[in-house]
This record gives C-alpha cells, sequence and structure tokens, in this order.
C-alpha cells in the first residue's frame, strides 16, 4: 500500500484531464493505495499568484506532497506546455519535494502537435524538484475522451491499453519502491480531497 497523491493541474470547472485523473485514482484505489486529491482549481488565487507558500491551503498541500510515497501529475496541454496554475503550485512547493517518490505524468491535449509536452516541458520540472523515478507518462488527445453519463469519461478503446499500460507501470514502480504502512482509500475507490472542504461521495473524490 502506498500514499499517493494525485494533482490536477487545469484550471476548468469542467476538466477533462480531472476526469481522466479520476479514473486513474479509481485504479489506484482498487489497488489498495490511499490517494488525496488536490486540484489547481480549489486553491486560492491569491496564494497561488502571490506565491504564498505559507498560505495554509498551499502548506496542506506540501505537507501531502511530502507524505506521499508517489504521484499522479495530470495537466492539460496549454501554449505547447502545461497549464500555468499547475507551475504556479510546483513553484511553491519545496526545492526537492518530489525526491524519492514515483512520479506519473499525464496531459491532455488538442493536438497531437504537442504530444511531446510532458517532456519537453513537464519532465525538466519534474527533475529539478529532485524526482529521479518519472515513470513513462500519457498524452492524452481530448477527442479520445468519451463523455458518460455519470460525468466522467471514458479512454477511446484505441488507446485504452496503452493508457492502461502506463498506470500499469506506475503501479509496479510503486511496488517495487519500499512500501509504507497506511490506510487504504475506501473501497468505492474516492480520494480524499485536500485543501478545501469536506465532502464525501460515491461518484467524486472526497475533500478535506
Ligand atoms: C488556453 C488554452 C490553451 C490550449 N493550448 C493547447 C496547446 O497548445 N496544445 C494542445 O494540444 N492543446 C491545447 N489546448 C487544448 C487543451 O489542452 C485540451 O482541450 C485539454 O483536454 C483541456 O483539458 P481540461 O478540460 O482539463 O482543461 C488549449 C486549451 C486552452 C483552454
Amino acid at each position: 500500500m502506498s500514499t499517493l497523491l494525485a494533482v490536477s493541474g487545469s484550471p476548468s470547472g469542467t476538466s477533462r484531464t480531472a476526469k481522466v485523473l479520476h479514473l486513474v485514482i479509481r485504479r489506484l484505489a482498487a489497488e489498495g493505495h490511499r490517494v488525496r486529491l488536490v486540484s489547481v482549481r480549489d486553491l486560492p488565487p491569491a496564494a497561488l499568484l502571490g506565491s504564498d507558500p505559507d498560505h495554509p491551503a498551499i502548506a496542506a498541500v506540501a505537507r501531502c506532497l511530502a507524505a506521499a510515497d508517489g504521484v499522479v501529475i495530470a495537466t492539460p496541454v496549454y501554449k505547447a506546455a502545461y497549464s500555468g496554475a499547475l507551475k504556479a503550485l510546483l513553484d511553491l512547493m519545496p526545492q526537492r519535494a518530489l525526491a524519492g517518490k514515483v512520479v506519473l505524468p499525464l496531459a491532455t491535449g488538442g493536438t497531437l502537435a504537442h504530444v511531446l509536452a510532458l517532456d519537453y516541458a513537464l519532465r525538466p520540472v519534474l527533475a529539478a524538484m529532485g524526482a529521479d523515478h518519472v515513470v513513462n507518462g500519457y498524452f492524452l488527445h481530448d477527442r479520445l475522451l468519451h463523455d458518460t453519463d455519470d460525468g466522467g469519461v471514458r479512454i477511446d478503446e484505441s488507446v485504452r491499453l496503452a493508457f492502461d499500460q502506463v498506470v500499469d507501470g506506475f503501479i509496479t514502480a510503486l511496488r517495487h519502491r519500499t512500501p509504507s504502512v497506511q490506510p487504504t482509500t475506501p473501497a468505492n475507490g474516492t480520494a480524499q480531497r485536500v485543501v478545501v472542504e469536506v465532502r464525501t461521495s460515491t461518484a467524486s473524490p472526497t475533500r478535506m
């Protein structure tokens, strides 16, 4: 069992990236991992834009990150890179906040021209934060994300296997990391959501 932090880097209220991240969280929870979720959208803009690492919400994220064995970072591609909101958050984390953690980078984007945004834009930032074990990531074209009746998304069959294999790789890397004994995520596959409010739902992660 690992303690994990899932980070949604989309500022959108109808984020497809966040919906993909929820699929990953469900999978990780089903494997018995304890997953916390933070979305940049829930964080106070003044703290992000004013670079205030001491704001309680930002400090809470830093604590969750410090406690995590692994981190899933999911971002939309904006202007050929990760989102500015994600960068604002990462800028406020301690310098080597990702040292010793397994990191899974994910992106959604609107054009295959930017399929390498994870490698050229995000990976150098992760490396600068001390990440020494960044597993293979995945870029999902947004037209391969199909809306579902419950408000989520379904990944197109044409890439589903490849995406699942990337998540499998993350799970395998976690298994080979020194395991920590932690309580598991509830069996309904929800994640504990940090920072803003407490909400419990079987359809979406809970917030703390
Ligand atoms: C401001 C903005 C800039 C974008 N720039 C790019 C881009 O440079 N390359 C790309 O592939 N997609 C780009 N997109 C498309 C988004 O990456 C894509 O629709 C993504 O799935 C949106 O994720 P979200 O719903 O989580 O925000 C852009 C979208 C927005 C809103």
